[in-house]
């Protein structure tokens, strides 16, 4: 288990002063001059040497996504975008971040705005976060106030303004590309891809678009040494992290722990076990709504990092574990999800358009028995034409949960049409 010492986030459950003064007596804002005066290069190889992959769900590398953005201005400025729109079902973790540890994001912010050449950043807020917008308001009002932000920033010769924007509750606008048009006033609509932020972002400029949680940890990062951050967890999947855990758990929780854990410890150690003990476990989703399902059995055996994920054909995300025991109604939850993603799709492309409302109407009848078995391969494959053909990953985000949901749990989908058939659907409720 992560020792006090070593954690990142010391103010994660808001028990202590949020305020600058309370952040610098934890160790915030620390030498934050010294380590901008190391320079742009210094600053990137040290994270790139940490292995931090980012947070927001993709685990790019940190390090050389910053290393992207251009050495030399052509005249256009540059930006840092920080994506604080957390908008997926089960995802719950910024927040913590932004209402109770606001200044790790703002030291953070200046510390990549400098290495990627920005003087200035936003920070793109989930519309409904209103209180964690006050907290970060807040905060930056004391930074301009303290001289850590503004011209010559906290005395490290770097002019650095920081923004904060209030998105409208779109769950596209956490989309990268969708962020940077609703940042320039337009609707929240992906583009495609190439060119890429760090060529033509926000306003046409080189931008970085990175997770709350990537930026927060970086001034720990630089101020401890990489070797520290990746002593955590196994090679490839660095660090300490924020792991959150909701549903059929007997303490729910956000916590930071290191990576590469077992599941079945987490679920142990920090949300207190599952409800009725660990054999009333059905299934997991481990980080957020697009990941594929796993099964009680997969869970058992379960590692939380990227590698372990994508081995095991789910994905990590955000780290944000649903838990679901036995009383739940596996198929009505995934058809829960494809009704988000079908009411979130943008509409831009005709296979998600189409697609998410396609599956989710058949999901619709599968979660009442109302199809034929043959339905199932049809449903298979329809999400094999959604993913990968589409300008962003919100199609295969609605693809993956029914994927896992066929793959494991096929039976109990047959068992229901076959039910419904025989007239047993009022048995099966009462079983
Ligand atoms: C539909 C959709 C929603 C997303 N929502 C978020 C979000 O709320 N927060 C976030 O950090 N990344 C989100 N992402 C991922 C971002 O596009 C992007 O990869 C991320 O912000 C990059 O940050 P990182 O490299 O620090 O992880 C979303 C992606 C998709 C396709
Ligand atoms: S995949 Fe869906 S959400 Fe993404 S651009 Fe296409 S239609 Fe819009």
């Amino acid at each position: 288990m992560l020792k006090d010492q070593d954690r990142i986030f010391t103010n994660i459950y808001g028990m202590k002063d949020r305020s600058l003064a309370g952040a610098k007596a934890r160790g915030h804002w620390d030498g934050t001059a010294k380590i901008i005066k190391n320079g742009r290069d210094w600053i990137i190889d040290q994270m790139k040497a940490s292995g931090l992959r980012g947070r927001g769900g993709a685990g790019f590398p940190t390090g050389l996504k910053w290393s992207f953005m251009p050495k030399e201005t052509d005249g256009r400025p540059a930006y840092l975008v920080i994506n604080a729109d957390e908008s997926e079902p089960g995802t719950c973790k910024d927040r913590e971040i932004m209402r109770h540890d606001p200044h790790t994001l703002i030291e953070g912010a200046l510390i990549a705005s400098f290495a990627i050449g920005a003087n200035n950043a936003y920070i793109y807020i989930r519309g409904e976060f209103i209180r964690e917008r006050e907290a970060l308001q807040a905060a930056i009002d004391e930074c301009y106030a303290d001289g850590l932000l503004g011209k010559n920033a906290c005395k490290s010769g770097w002019d650095f303004d920081l923004y904060l924007h209030h998105g409208a509750g779109a769950y596209i606008c956490g989309e990268e590309t969708a962020l940077l048009e609703s940042l320039e006033g337009k609707k929240g609509m992906p583009r495609m891809k190439p060119p890429f932020p760090a060529g033509a972002g926000l306003y046409g400029c080189p931008t970085t678009v990175n997770n709350v949680e990537s930026i927060a940890v970086a001034p720990t990062i630089l101020r401890r040494g990489p070797e520290w951050f990746s002593s955590f967890g196994r090679p490839n999947n660095a660090g300490t992290k924020l792991f959150a855990m909701s549903g059929h758990v007997n303490t729910p929780c956000v916590f930071e722990e290191e990576m590469s854990l077992p599941m079945r410890e987490l679920i142990e150690k920090h949300g207190g076990g599952i409800r009725g003990g660990w054999d009333n476990l059905k299934a997991i989703i481990p980080g957020g709504a697009s990941c594929p399902v796993l099964p009680k059995e997969m869970c058992e055996d379960a590692i939380m990092d990227f590698d372990w994920m994508r081995e095991n054909r789910s994905s990590m995300g955000t780290a944000c574990m649903i838990v679901m025991d036995n009383d739940t109604d596996v198929i009505k939850a995934i058809w829960r999800l494809s009704k988000f993603f079908k009411h979130e799709s943008c509409g831009q492309c005709t296979p998600c358009r189409e697609g998410t409302g396609w599956m989710a109407r058949v999901m619709d009848r599968l979660v009442r028995g109302e199809a034929e078995i043959e339905e199932i391969d049809m449903l298979f494959d329809v999400t094999k034409q959604v993913e990968g053909h589409t300008i962003c990953a919100l199609g295969d985000a609605a693809a993956w949960p029914i994927q896992g949901l066929i793959r494991h749990f096929r039976e109990e989908i047959e068992d229901r049409i076959k039910a419904n058939k025989t007239g047993r659907m009022g048995a099966m409720a009462a079983e």
